[in-house]
């Protein structure tokens, strides 16, 4: 069975009394049937996993360097994130994507130096809205986990997390039974090929305006392992519904 995971992005939000929002997460949920992380701006990193150790809530990066260190001014590697207390990273979010020319082959070489570290990758993969209007979806999903999944992730333990690009901060859903065709087709490409068991035990997200009032809908979907959250998870009230419904579907 797959444990179903509730993982926030607060992209490039956060100072630190947002540090009290995690404390309140961290304490409203001491014993959770779904796994949740929060994933704050790196220099909230090292205070927010002191904040949660020995709870039920950990805390992730939002993205990695490639190499494990060297001559990259401003740069942070996947050893660094996990010496903070980090024991996950988002990478390949269509933010960076777009906003720092991120590349299939730049992700799978970040993907491949957070499983060297031991941090859960969770992938992002989503087609774009012209994309998605030429029917491309599948073929755009299918290409990107080809080109930014290493192959040592067989080894090892991986998140996808299916954002479709239209639905991230405008409202916008997919309805849950196209979400559930999609995450479907990811899970095919999985098992084609990394084989049944890894793909049987991959979690596969579904991330793009989940609020609380829709949560419940897309977590009753089939092959929904969980949500990537942005907006919503940056406040206790906003997110704890949303971990609620998850932990309700499993
Ligand atoms: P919103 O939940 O704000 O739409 O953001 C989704 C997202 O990009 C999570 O990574």
């Amino acid at each position: 069975m797959r444990r179903r995971l509730a993982a926030g992005n607060w992209k490039m939000h956060g100072l630190a009394d947002s540090l009290a929002a995690i404390a309140d997460l961290s304490a409203a949920h001491p014993d959770p049937a779904c796994d949740i992380v929060i994933c704050p701006p790196a220099t909230l990193i090292h205070r927010a996993a002191d904040l949660v150790l020995g709870r039920a809530v950990s805390i992730g990066a939002q993205d990695c360097h490639a190499e494990d260190a060297g001559a990259h001014t401003g740069d942070i590697s996947a050893p660094m994130l996990r010496d903070a207390g980090a024991t996950t990273v988002i990478l390949g979010h269509s933010e960076r994507r777009a906003d720092h020319g991120e590349t299939d082959a730049a992700i799978r070489a970040k993907t491949h130096a957070a499983l060297r570290a031991g941090l859960l990758p969770i992938l992002c993969v989503g087609e774009t809205l012209a994309q998605r209007e030429a029917g491309e979806t599948l073929g755009i999903l299918s290409t990107q986990l080809a080109l930014s999944l290493p192959d040592e992730a067989r080894d090892h333990a991986i998140v996808i997390a299916y954002e479709p690009v239209w639905a991230i901060g405008s409202g916008l859903t997919p309805d849950p039974d196209q979400i559930s065709a999609v995450h479907a087709h990811i899970r095919a490409e999985m098992s084609a090929r990394f084989g049944t068991e890894m793909a049987g035990a991959t979690r596969i997200l579904y991330g793009g305006s989940v609020k609380p009032a829709n949560a419940a809908s897309i977590f009753a979907a089939p092959d929904v392992d969980g949500a990537l959250v942005g907006g919503a998870s940056l406040r206790e009230p906003d997110f704890s519904p949303i971990i609620a419904a998850l932990c309700a579907s499993c």
